[in-house]
């Protein structure tokens, strides 16, 4: 039987997830937008991890018979598209939707460890273990996006950089984790 406070931080987590899915949507639109569909098509790839990611909290939580509540997912934040809205999406406007992508996954990791913390709390060994997977996934995840913001401010600048690096995330395809 699961702790309650653990199900609701996992309900919630849940929803965090989705709402992830929503914003790198948003944010592949922006790029699709630009013409860099390289980079949509890394945004929409990353969109389709995030919803497996709420899925298997889902199961988890199913798996042990604890209470699932969906709750109302935000809308993703707009104002990164208004930041960029009829500018060339180069230099600074580039780097800024990338900034905004990783300070939303420190975001999620943060979310994570807090998780992390209340299993080891309550010495529940099975989530501890359910959460590693959660834990090194966002290490990737953050360096990933690390990797992509250098790279941008190394080689973005200028439009052969920029086209060099929209084809590398253009190869970017989706593998389901189940
Ligand atoms: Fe599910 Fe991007 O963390």
């Amino acid at each position: 039987m699961l702790n309650k406070k653990l199900i609701t931080l996992m309900n919630e987590q849940i929803n965090k997830e989705f709402y992830s899915a929503y914003l790198y949507l948003d944010f592949a639109n922006i790029y699709e937008e630009k013409g860099l569909l390289g980079f949509a098509n890394w945004n929409k790839v990353q969109a389709h991890e995030e919803i497996d990611h709420g899925m298997l909290i889902y199961r988890y939580l199913q798996d042990n018979n604890a209470e699932i509540t969906l709750m109302t997912i935000e809308a993703p934040n707009v104002k990164h598209a208004e930041a960029i809205n009829g500018a060339d999406i180069k230099g600074e406007k580039l780097l800024g939707l990338l900034k905004a992508a990783l300070k939303h996954e420190e975001y999620i990791t943060s979310l994570i460890n807090n998780m992390y913390c209340v299993a080891q709390e309550l010495k529940d060994y099975k989530t501890m273990q359910f959460l590693d997977w959660f834990v090194k996934e966002q290490g990737e995840e953050e360096g990933s996006l690390q990797n992509l913001l250098i790279k941008t401010q190394l080689f973005g600048s200028d439009s052969s950089g920029l086209y060099t690096i929209d084809n590398e995330l253009a190869a970017r395809t989706y593998m389901p984790l189940q």
